[in-house]
């Protein structure tokens, strides 16, 4: 008991030693891991508007939509052609006097009538008589159209439900990178109309 009493402070007194004393024949320490290297860029500017136009919802109302097992999809046969030519609207939608719903859709979801007339999503593929490669368009129009939501970068207002005002927040790059994608994608002949004004406005 007595002997107990001293040893324990003994050994604690060692024990620092010991572990220094075993330190020293340990092999030395790994490096530290070197720091990763920069991000290398992985992805293209066209992958990038690939990613881009798939989250940012393009499709919804740029791609017609076909039947499928669980309803209706995009019609990725006819990806981003825009509002089909084929299918003919004359007038906008005329809400029942009193009814709560004011807008309209065509069941594409290409075609939209609203207090604003028709509006027809554009025909956004490569085409060269009617999609973004007709020669009317170019990157420039492009950026600035999404920026100040007006048609082509300068004339009438673009339209609802055309979303610019959120895309006019993504950097030059990304708008470029869209465009760049956009380029890549097959191009569809599909002449889209022009909108309809509401009804009752002024000739213009
Ligand atoms: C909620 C529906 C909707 C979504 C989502 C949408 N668009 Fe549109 N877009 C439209 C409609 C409708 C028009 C036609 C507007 C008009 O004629 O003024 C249009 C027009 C355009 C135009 C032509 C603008 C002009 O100057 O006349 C471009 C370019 C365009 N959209 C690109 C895109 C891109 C790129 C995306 C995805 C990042 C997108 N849109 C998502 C409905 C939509």
């Amino acid at each position: 008991m007595h002997l107990f009493q001293y040893r324990v402070p003994l050994v604690a007194a060692c024990l620092p030693i010991a572990v220094a004393i075993s330190a020293c024949n340990q092999p030395p320490a790994a490096p530290p891991a070197a720091p990763a290297p920069a991000a290398a860029p992985t992805q293209t500017p066209t992958e990038r508007g690939k990613v881009l136009v798939t989250v940012g919802g393009c499709h919804d109302c740029h791609t017609t939509k076909k039947l499928g097992p669980k309803g209706p999809e995009p019609d990725m046969d006819k990806m981003l052609s825009g509002h089909p030519e084929g299918i003919k609207v004359a007038v906008p939608y005329k809400p029942a006097a009193g009814s709560p719903w004011t807008i309209a859709t065509t069941d594409t979801l290409t075609a939209w009538s609203g207090p604003w007339g028709v509006s027809f999503a554009a025909n956004l593929t490569p085409d060269t008589n009617t999609g973004l490669r007709s020669g009317v368009w170019t990157e420039e129009l492009f950026i600035n159209a999404l920026r100040t939501g007006k048609h082509m970068g300068t004339s009438r207002e673009i339209l609802p439900p055309m979303p610019w005002s959120f895309y006019s927040q993504l950097s030059d790059d990304d708008l470029k990178a869209i465009w760049a994608y956009l380029g890549t994608i097959p191009a569809i002949n599909n002449h889209v109309p022009d909108p309809i004004p509401p009804a009752g406005a002024p000739p213009k």
